[in-house]
C-alpha cells in the first residue's frame, strides 16, 4: 500500500518544476517601520496547537519573558479575541507545520488582525521532521504579521513528535522524533527567547527572506485535498462518544457534529485534530483503507512520556 509520504514524493517532482522558481523570487522587504520599544513591558504569546507540543514551546518562552519582569499572557489563538492585539508591545506567535506550511486557518486568521505598527514580533513554529519546510513556514508567520506592521526580531523551529497519523506510526522517521523535546529543544527555545530580547534592546529586525527551498514548492499543491481524498469513513461512533465537546472546540471549521456524528467533508482542513483530541476514541477515521487511531492513542501504545521543561515547576502560565 502506498504511504502517505511516496504519495507526496510522487507529486514533488511536478510541483518543483512548476512553482519553484516563483518560490526563489520570493524577496525579503525592504524596511519595517521604527520599532515602539526598546523595553516591552507586556507580552502576548500566542498559539496554535492541535497536540499540545506548540503549546509547550508558548508557555516556556512565556515564563522566560516573565522571568525578566515582563508581564505575559499566553493563549490560544482559537480563543483569542483579535482586538486585543493592540494591548501588547511585544508579540510572539507559535503553530504547528502542517502540509509543509502553517495551518491554512492560521493564515487566514492572521490576515484579519488589527494594525500592529512598531510591535516587535517574532514567530516559531514546531514541526514533526527535518524535511517538513519549517524555515519558510514561520517565515510566513513573520510576514503575515510584518504585513500589519509588526517589525520581526526572532523567528526559530523546534522539532518534536510529529503527530501526522498514519496507520504506520512506527516508521523510522517517527521513531526518530519520538525522545523530543529533549534539554536540547528548550534549550533552543531559551535562546530563541533571549535572542528576541537582545534584538529588541539593539533596536535591530531580522528579513523575512524565505529559504531557497525545494519543498517551498510542495506549499502550492493542494495537500489538504488530496489528503481528503485518502481518507474515508470520517465520523464518530456514538456508541464511545461521551459527548465531550473536546473535537468541537479543536476543530478549526466547525466541521465536526458530534451529537450527530457527522462530518462536513467540504469544511474539513483534514487536520486530524478531532482524532488527535478524542479522549474516547470515537472518530472514526480510515486513511486509504486503513483505520486510524489519534496522538493519545500513538503515546500509550509506545509508552512516550513527554520530557517538560524545568521552568514549569516553579512557572504557572
Ligand atoms: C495535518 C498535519 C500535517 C503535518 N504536516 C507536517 C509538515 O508538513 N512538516 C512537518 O515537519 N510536520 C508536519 N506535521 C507534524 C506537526 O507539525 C508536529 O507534530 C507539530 O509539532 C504538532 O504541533 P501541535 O502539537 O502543537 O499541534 C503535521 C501534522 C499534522 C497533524
Ligand atoms: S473535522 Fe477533524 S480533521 Fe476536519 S477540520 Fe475538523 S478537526 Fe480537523
Ligand atoms: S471528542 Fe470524542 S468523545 Fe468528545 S464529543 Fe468529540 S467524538 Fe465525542
Amino acid at each position: 500500500m502506498e504511504t502517505r509520504r511516496s504519495f507526496i514524493k510522487k507529486s514533488v517532482v511536478i510541483s518543483a518544476a512548476v512553482c519553484l522558481p516563483a518560490a526563489l523570487t520570493r524577496e525579503s522587504r525592504a524596511a519595517y517601520p521604527a520599532l515602539k520599544t526598546r523595553n516591552p513591558k507586556k507580552a502576548l504569546v500566542l498559539w496554535y496547537s492541535q497536540t499540545g507540543q506548540t503549546r509547550r514551546y508558548a508557555r516556556l518562552i512565556g515564563c522566560i519573558l516573565k522571568d525578566k519582569g515582563i508581564a505575559v499572557d499566553v493563549r490560544d489563538m482559537q480563543e483569542f479575541d483579535k482586538n486585543s492585539f493592540t494591548n501588547y508591545d511585544l508579540i510572539v506567535m507559535g503553530t504547528p507545520t502542517f502540509y509543509y506550511d502553517i495551518p491554512v486557518n492560521v493564515s487566514q486568521w492572521l490576515g484579519k488582525i488589527p494594525a500592529i505598527s512598531g510591535t516587535p514580533v517574532a514567530a516559531y513554529v514546531s514541526f514533526g521532521g527535518p524535511e517538513g519546510n519549517q524555515y519558510n513556514a514561520s517565515t510566513h508567520i513573520l510576514q503575515l504579521l510584518a504585513d500589519k506592521g509588526g517589525v520581526p526580531v526572532g523567528r526559530d523551529a523546534f522539532r518534536n513528535i510529529a503527530s501526522y497519523p498514519t496507520p504506520n506510526w512506527n516508521n523510522p522517521k517517527q521513531i526518530d522524533g519520538q525522545h523530543l523535546p529533549d534539554t536540547a529543544t528548550f534549550d533552543q527555545v531559551r535562546r530563541f527567547a533571549a535572542g528576541i530580547m537582545e534584538r529588541i534592546s539593539r533596536g535591530e529586525s531580522i528579513s523575512t527572506g524565505y529559504e531557497l527551498a525545494l519543498r517551498e514548492g510542495l506549499r502550492i499543491l493542494p495537500l489538504v485535498w488530496l489528503n481528503k481524498k485518502a481518507i474515508s469513513k470520517h465520523t464518530v461512533d456514538a456508541s464511545k462518544c461521551i459527548g465531550c465537546q473536546t473535537c468541537v472546540k479543536k476543530c478549526p471549521t466547525k466541521a465536526i457534529n458530534p451529537s450527530r456524528q457527522t462530518v462536513d467533508r467540504d469544511k474539513c482542513l483534514a487536520c486530524f485534530g478531532c482524532l488527535n483530541n478524542c479522549p474516547a476514541d470515537a472518530v472514526v477515521m480510515e486513511y486509504r483503507g486503513e483505520r486510524l487511531y489519534g496522538f493519545p492513542e500513538y503515546l500509550r501504545r509506545n509508552k512516550i512520556v513527554i520530557l517538560e521543561p524545568q521552568e514549569f515547576k516553579t512557572c504557572s502560565l
